[in-house]
């Protein structure tokens, strides 16, 4: 996986100084999220990964990380990690595992307060394509139980895009296979009736393309792998 990420993305650093900034990567331990921070390890940037004490480090082996450890779902813990740190970018990576859709809602809630205005340039947010009014775009999609989990990312969108951080979300819509090649073929669209298959890594790719990045400011985009 390493090499194929090095050549789609570039960029790696050779410094002893991480020259890309502070990075904190929600999710950090998983199938997307441990691509991301290998590829922000590459590119220069000090990564902080959130992690629960008990989430599986075994993706990011030999990675130079440091770990912020709590709960998402548990405020205290969250503003207890985070306290007093800046931030020149916040990628979030999570899902919500065993814990019902309002999980990102409740997140996205509790960083946002634990991250001052002022503390973070950059917030990027792994979403999904019918998040919130966006479902309305695809009537012809038999969603079901999705809807409840559509409606709980869309509040979390809602509240980091009024947050007064820059943003960018990134919203998926079909993910294709974890370990599925990175094509180099996938990209972002602006156009919000798009419902893409696109891989993690290739997700991870496209997130790279975001930092430092001003046509990326305060976007929505959907991926899409026109390749796929
Ligand atoms: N459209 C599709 O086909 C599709 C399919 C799958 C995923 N997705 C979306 O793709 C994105 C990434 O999903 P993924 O499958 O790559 O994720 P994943 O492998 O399941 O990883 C989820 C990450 O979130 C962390 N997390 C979960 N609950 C947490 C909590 N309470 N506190 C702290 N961390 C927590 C997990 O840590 P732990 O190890 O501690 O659990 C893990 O690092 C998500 O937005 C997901 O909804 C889309």
């Amino acid at each position: 996986m390493m090499t194929c990420l090095l050549m789609l993305a570039g960029a790696a650093s050779s410094g002893a100084e991480p020259v890309g900034g502070n990075a904190l990567v929600l999710g950090g331990t998983g199938r997307l999220g441990a691509p991301i921070v290998q590829l922000l390890v590459e590119r220069g940037y000090a990564v902080t990964v959130f992690a629960r004490p008990t989430s599986d480090r075994g993706r990011l082996v030999g990675l130079d990380v440091s770990y912020a450890l709590g709960d998402l779902l548990d405020a205290d813990s969250v503003v207890e990690a985070l306290r007093g740190r800046q931030f020149a970018v916040v990628i979030d990576a999570t899902s919500r595992g065993s814990s019902d859709a309002s999980f990102y809602a409740t997140a996205m809630r509790n960083v946002l307060a634990a991250l001052p205005a002022g503390s973070v340039d950059h917030f990027i947010l792994h979403g999904s394509a019918g998040a919130g009014d966006n479902i309305a775009k695809f009537p012809q999609v038999p969603f079901g139980r999705m809807q409840d989990i559509l409606r709980a990312k869309g509040r979390a969108e809602a509240l980091l895009v009024t947050s007064g951080i820059d943003y960018t979300i990134i919203r998926n819509g079909v993910i294709r296979p974890d370990g599925t090649a990175a094509s180099a073929t996938a990209r972002l669209t602006d156009d919000d009736s798009v419902l893409g298959t696109v891989s993690r890594l290739d997700l991870a790719v496209l997130t790279m393309q975001c930092l430092d990045n001003p046509d990326c400011r305060n976007k929505v985009f959907h991926a899409v792998d026109d390749g796929a």
